[in-house]
């Protein structure tokens, strides 16, 4: 399937997006290990999400779906979890592999862990290591990617583990398989990372202490099954908001979007570069903050990106390429070398995605330099990737001519319903061929 993007209309609108994946993942993996229900409501039915849905049912756990949103689990308790009958596939989605690993280490039982082709060729090194170190077996192929064979039945220690990385997939799965080691797990962070675990493990009931960047919690803690309102997914939310800065005239507002300020820093970076964006009605839903987002078209101005927000805003740099190669001068971004083994090595997918538009793009290893311009029309790959995919289709709502993005059925993985949605606010981006 493609996307054929024509030059766009995009104006005043009222509109919202699905909800948050990370959210979404973290309350089907911790209400299935509480005890008693999880009622979760704004639940996002993206392909990712629901291949954690069919992975915990295969488990054992009874989860009923009232409505596409909405989830009902019947958590079977830290140790209620059964041997499932055949691998789990967890589809495209890293977090739910990272998480999943750290959850099934501390299992009776024996699992394999396998993903689709993107999937099956990231790095699992990075949870293997910390997984180990606790006295889990855990095997990858010879080059560390799944799938991933996890042995059951092992008593689990419990470590003290400076991240090398800042991920919030290794540091969950080191707390989930805390939960099953004796005495205190701690992990110590490089960088702030989204702390939707530690957030949703508190409203469940576990004690988890941040100390500085150092996030610990006592093993054999029990859940407590809670409800659990998901709110917008930021994420999400970005597509919608740069569609509007690039446009001539545009007033929009997304209400009910997670402002957790582990994940703000797409806000920042694009306020920085002089969009016009307000947080209005903040409040919060649960544990999670929320705010309904109000974006004006405006012009941007590059220049170089603060590092620091990098882990902030780690999901939005394919839509922030696109931000800076609409802003005026030149746009640096540096200390981004995760992107090269996201769903698809991004800094290269969209270096060479601009490229076809007509923007130069400088790459580097962990970094690129976008020099502004305007968009050409042309035809681009998302390489498989559901943001490469849409960053590229909101750069043709302003292109000077049709633009056609090639292999995009990813979107589905976070964003059901983005041609519908886009098409809402004034955004002509049409699927065309199978899908
Ligand atoms: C996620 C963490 C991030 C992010 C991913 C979702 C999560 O990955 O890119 O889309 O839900 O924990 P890393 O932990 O690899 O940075």
């Amino acid at each position: 399937m493609r996307f054929e993007v024509t030059p766009s209309k995009v104006s005043d609108a009222s509109v919202t997006v699905p909800g948050d994946k990370s959210v979404s993942h973290r309350a089907l993996m911790l209400g299935s290990i509480a005890n008693g229900r999880t009622e979760v409501s704004g639940f996002l039915a993206g392909e990712d999400c629901l291949a954690t849905l069919a992975a915990m049912r295969a488990l054992g756990v009874d989860i009923q779906q009232p409505s596409e949103t909405e989830m009902s689990i019947d958590g079977v308790g830290l140790y209620g979890l059964h041997a499932p009958s055949q691998a789990l596939d967890l589809g495209n989605s890293g977090t739910a592999m990272r998480l999943m690993a750290g959850l099934l280490c501390g299992q009776a039982f024996d699992s394999v862990l396998s993903g689709d082709a993107s999937l099956n060729s990231r790095p699992m090194g990075r949870i293997i290591t910390p997984l180990t170190k606790m006295g889990a077996a855990i095997e990858g192929d010879c080059d560390g990617t799944p799938p991933l064979q996890i042995a059951g039945g092992l008593n689990l220690s419990a470590i003290h583990y400076d991240l090398p990385m800042a991920s919030a997939q290794v540091k969950s799965a080191v707390l989930l398989a805390g939960l099953y080691a004796k005495d205190e797990t701690s992990v110590l962070e490089p960088a702030v990372t989204r702390d939707h675990t530690e957030r949703m493990l508190g409203s469940m009931g576990v004690k988890v202490t941040t100390d500085g960047s150092r996030i610990s919690l006592q093993g054999g803690q029990e859940l407590q099954g809670c409800d659990v309102r998901v709110p917008a997914d930021l994420s999400s939310a970005a597509f919608v908001m740069l569609a509007a800065v690039l446009a001539e005239n545009a007033d929009i507002l997304i209400s009910n979007v997670g402002v957790n300020p582990t994940r703000t820093g797409v806000i920042d970076i694009l306020q920085g570069m002089g969009a016009d964006i307000t947080l209005l009605n903040p409040q919060l839903l649960g544990e999670e903050p929320v705010a309904d987002i109000r974006v004006r078209s405006s012009k941007l101005q590059g220049g170089s990106v603060d590092p620091d927000l990098v882990s902030l805003a780690i999901d939005e740099f394919p839509i922030l390429f696109v931000a800076a190669a609409a802003a005026a001068g030149q746009t640096v971004f540096s200390g981004i070398g995760e992107l090269r083994v996201k769903e698809s090595d991004r800094i290269a997918a969209m270096s060479e995605g601009l490229r076809v538009l007509g923007i130069q793009v400088d790459e580097s290893r962990d970094g690129a330099v976008v020099h502004g311009g305007h968009f050409s029309g042309g035809t681009v790959n998302s390489y498989g990737d559901h943001r490469v995919a849409m960053s590229l289709a909101i750069a043709g709502t302003v292109a000077t001519d049709t633009v056609i993005v090639d292999d995009v059925a990813a979107v589905d993985t976070s964003f059901p319903g983005f041609c519908e949605r886009m098409a809402s606010i004034g955004a002509y981006i049409r699927p065309v061929g199978e899908g």
